[in-house]
């Protein structure tokens, strides 16, 4: 059974597992290596995910997994907003 840890860049657990097994340990270098957590959801769900497997296969306990780095939008952001000139001053 095929199960899809990142929709948002059709990655399987598979995929997961044969990177890991290949050196990408971390979930920087998963994320690098497989553009995991790159999509639209900015890894709203594959990053957890993904750290249970991790976690799993590597026999790391959570506390010493290392959460990717985030680089701005940290949410989804409508190209119209950007192409704006008014400044929301709330967010
Ligand atoms: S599900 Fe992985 S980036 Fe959206």
């Amino acid at each position: 059974m095929t199960v899809v840890i990142c929709r948002c860049e059709d990655l399987t657990e598979d995929d997961i597992v044969e990177a890991i097994e290949k050196g990408y340990d971390e979930l920087e270098t998963l994320k690098r290596h497989l553009r995991m957590g790159m999509g639209p959801c900015q890894g709203k769900s594959c990053i957890p995910l993904a750290e249970r497997i991790l976690c799993r296969e590597t026999g790391k306990s959570p506390d010493d997994i290392r959460e990717p780095t985030s680089r701005p939008p940290n949410k989804p952001v409508p190209f119209a907003l950007l192409a704006s000139e008014e400044v929301d001053d709330h967010e």
